[in-house]
């Protein structure tokens, strides 16, 4: 396909004159369906001169020093994120899309909290590859722009785009690094993009398709296919029971799909005993509320409310794809919250795996349920730290938005390493309280040793957190409420809008961080 289309396109008579073999596509001989992304810098007002990047530079003088000329003559410097592109200028490729970097080593910016080059490059890089994508060219080559693993990162989140269940599909693209340097760096911004994409991809699943048995086979087949090192378990409803995980079962029970407690194993330190670091991921895979159900407007949203272990288990596929030498579990508890004649009904009251009873005061709270029993699991592993993530609260979306990741945390040590990653993802963290004010709220039931919802509205992000914290052992744990980064309208510009993946590459980074510091943590 991709060799017959590229001859019937061509007007070239280098590309017919030179047949190629159905395995090897004509794309390396053919420059007809090929597009290329080069970054430009900005530069000051009084500086006339056009900055190209290193593979830039090398591309003006294959062609004479004409890029340079185009660019200058064809309108004003290009602003950051901005594209423009030219045609013809080189057997090779088709169209040239020149894409604006913004200032050149702008550094990590205190203000922001993250790597403005980073930044910058995966936005210029996502818009550019975008265009090529419209131009439906199969191939696109990509300038690494001095940071290849940021450029790769731009290319694969930029261009993704959820089609599963439509007919009419974007053209398939294939992203290309340009040039021979920086192959392995590339090569690893590759598989950190798709493994957020990965996560997206399940976020965006309808809840008719992703269920928990669906989205326990999913992650269980990648991971074996990556990794002879791993363990799936798919744990039914009989273990869940067995375990007297009572809470867990409760919000399932509302629901007639069978839950499923997904627990993987990634054994990739050379000692087997080293302590692993517990991952558990909220997996409402639909969540209506339940009979406090949720207003209609928006609710298919909440096919998303899996995030927490979509991209936790998606970061432990990536890492198992890096190799990355340090042990990992995943646990994730999948079911549904539904209303029906066996669902939680507000003051009810569930005695947790963990012995302490809870009142259930809003069923709509059911997050904080089921990860009740998944966070005291986790401490039967031994756990050198436990990090959850779950779109927790409507409250941390108020609080702070989708700008960052609100992490709750008894840990310095852990919330330096996730602030760490962060800022080099540009995927970011803000630090929340775990005051005692917040448990004060949760403690305090008429029913119950905890109530699952706060006594008063206030702090809603906080309480649930301080609710978490009573099943919590652990000296090292950090809480990631991802309610508020769940989605993306426009705020991140290389992502298109839909569910996002947010934080898989930060949590990826964290591993590899981990994974080289066995001391602090
Ligand atoms: C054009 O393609 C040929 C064949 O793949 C390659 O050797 C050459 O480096 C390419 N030139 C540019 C400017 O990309
Ligand atoms: C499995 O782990 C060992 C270290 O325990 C490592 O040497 C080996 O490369 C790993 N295998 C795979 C397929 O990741
Ligand atoms: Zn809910």
């Amino acid at each position: 396909m991709q060799w017959a289309s590229c001859v019937f396109l061509s007007l070239l008579p280098f590309c017919s004159a030179f047949p190629t073999e159905a395995d090897e596509p004509c794309a390396s001989t053919c420059g007809t369906d090929k597009g290329l992304v080069l970054g430009v810098y900005a530069t000051e007002k009084e500086e006339k001169a056009v900055q190209l990047t290193k593979a830039g530079d090398a591309f003006d003088q294959v062609v004479s020093g004409k890029l340079k000329e185009l660019l200058s003559i064809s309108g004003p410097p290009l602003k950051k994120g901005k594209t423009r592109i030219f045609h013809a200028l080189h057997q090779n490729f088709s169209s040239v899309v020149i894409v604006g970097l913004g200032k050149k080593g702008a550094g990590v910016n205190e203000q922001e909290n993250w790597n403005e080059d980073k930044e910058n490059i995966r936005a210029a890089i996502a818009a550019g590859c975008r265009q090529v994508q419209d131009l439906e060219f199969p191939y696109v080559e990509v300038d690494p722009c001095g940071d290849p693993q940021a450029a790769a990162e731009g290319a694969i989140l930029g261009l993704y785009e959820y089609d599963e269940f439509k007919q009419k599909k974007k053209p398939a693209i294939e992203v290309q690094l340009h040039g021979s340097e920086g192959a392995e760096a590339w090569q690893k911004g590759l598989i950190y993009a798709e493994g957020q994409n990965l996560a997206r991809i399940l976020m965006e699943g309808p809840a008719n398709h992703v269920t928990p048995t669906r989205f326990a086979a999913v992650i269980g087949e990648k991971l074996k296919s990556i990794s002879s090192n791993v363990t799936v378990h798919i744990r039914d409803q009989a273990w869940i029971e067995a375990q007297e995980m009572r809470s867990f079962l409760s919000v399932a029970k509302g629901s007639e799909e069978p839950p499923v407690f997904l627990e993987i194993h990634y054994q990739g330190s050379s000692d087997t005993k080293e302590p692993p670091l517990v991952f558990v991921g909220k997996g409402i895979t639909f969540d209506s509320g339940g009979i406090s159900i949720k207003p209609s407007s928006n609710m298919d949203a909440m096919r998303a409310d899996m995030g927490g272990a979509a991209t936790i288990s998606s970061a432990i596929v990536t890492a198992a794809r890096l190799k990355v030498p340090i042990n990992l579990i995943g646990l994730a508890p999948l079911c549904e919250n539904l209303p029906s004649g066996k669902a939680n009904k507000p003051g009810d009251v569930v005695r947790a795996k963990s012995g302490k009873t809870i009142q259930i005061d809003n069923t709509d709270a059911e997050g904080r349920l089921v990860l009740a029993d998944a966070l005291y699991y986790a401490h039967s592993f031994n756990p050198r730290a436990i990090v959850d993530a779950a779109t927790l609260t409507g409250a941390m979306d108020i609080a702070l938005g989708s700008a960052a990741t609100g992490v709750f945390t008894n840990s310095k040590q852990l919330w330096d390493q996730l602030y760490e990653a962060s800022i080099v993802t540009g995927d970011r963290v803000w630090r929340m309280p775990l005051y005692e004010h917040y448990t004060k709220q949760v403690t305090d039931a008429p029913l119950a040793d905890l109530n699952n919802i706060g006594k008063y509205r206030s702090g809603g992000a906080c309480t649930a957190a301080a609710f978490l914290k009573e099943f919590v052992t652990a000296p090292h744990w950090a809480h990631l409420d991802i309610a508020g980064v769940m989605e993306n309208k426009d705020e991140v510009p290389y992502l298109r809008k839909g569910m996002a993946g947010r934080p898989t590459r930060t949590l990826v980074e964290f591993i590899t961080r981990l994974s080289q510091d066995k001391k602090s943590v």
